[in-house]
């Protein structure tokens, strides 16, 4: 289970504020919160599900991570473990977390994973998100794994797509000619790329493209 508490700053007022692991009294904040994080034309049947949440809580409480702020749900982040290797082929967003329900969790493997992120529009651009990803670090070391390891969606990559591939769209973020708002955000959480994915997730505004991107573990050890 993890628990941090500290506070945020919204401009000059700092306000109290916790990620701590969520349990079932929060699944009704957290599909509420999910509806809202992710709007349409994002897909209905992607939103969180009781069976899922109650699989995070039950498999990995570690990776299954909310942040509350002066008592409010905020924000949440989850992911599992798996065993990964670059030189694995491609996989989709189902395949690794089997669709949302982490039953293929293991506790032997070698990443974390991320199954999602999110932050309510209301608490966007407080620095929350970054909390929780440095967060997601903290249990990346703790079970010194290699990786953090996520596909980030490319919201913007539709307004460009008839010009670029996911690939050159992924470069053109990274060299700073171009900002997403969420490949941006996983850059400046010191999240680094590591190819550009087709037919990841069913994400309109994506194209069902993803950029898998990871962070590495300052600290892992082998022995
Ligand atoms: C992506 C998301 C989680 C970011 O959360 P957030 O709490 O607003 O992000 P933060 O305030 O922690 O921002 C961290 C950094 O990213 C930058 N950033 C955040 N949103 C950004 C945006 N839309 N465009 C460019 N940069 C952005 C911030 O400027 C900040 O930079 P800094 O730390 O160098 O000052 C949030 O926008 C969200 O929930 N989006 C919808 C759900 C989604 O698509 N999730 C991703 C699934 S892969």
């Amino acid at each position: 289970m993890y628990r941090k508490e500290f506070y945020i700053y919204n401009g000059d007022i700092p306000l109290p504020a916790v990620i701590r692991s969520y349990k079932e009294t929060d699944f009704t904040s957290l599909a509420e919160m999910n509806r809202e994080c992710f709007p349409p034309p994002f897909p209905d049947e992607l939103l969180w599900n009781h069976n899922q949440l109650q699989n995070h809580v039950n498999l990995f409480p570690d990776g299954a991570l909310c942040i509350e702020v002066g008592g409010e749900m905020a924000g949440s982040m989850t992911s599992l473990m798996v065993d990964y290797h670059h030189t694995d082929g491609d996989h989709s967003w189902d395949e690794i977390t089997d669709r949302g329900y982490i039953g293929n969790h293991n506790p032997k493997g070698n990443t974390l994973y991320v199954v999602d992120i999110s932050v309510r529009p209301r608490f966007r651009k407080l620095g929350l998100g970054k909390w929780l990803m440095f967060s997601m670090y903290d249990v990346v070391i703790h079970h010194n794994l290699e990786r953090l390891l996520g596909g980030g969606r490319m919201p913007g990559y539709h307004k460009v797509s008839d010009k670029m591939t996911p690939e050159e769209y992924l470069q053109a973020v990274v060299s700073g000619k171009l900002k997403d708002p969420v490949l941006t955000f996983l850059l400046r959480c010191g999240r680094t790329p590591v190819k550009a994915v087709l037919n990841y997730l069913e994400d309109e505004e994506s194209c069902n493209c993803a950029a898998l991107m990871e962070w590495r573990n300052p600290f892992f050890h082998t022995s």
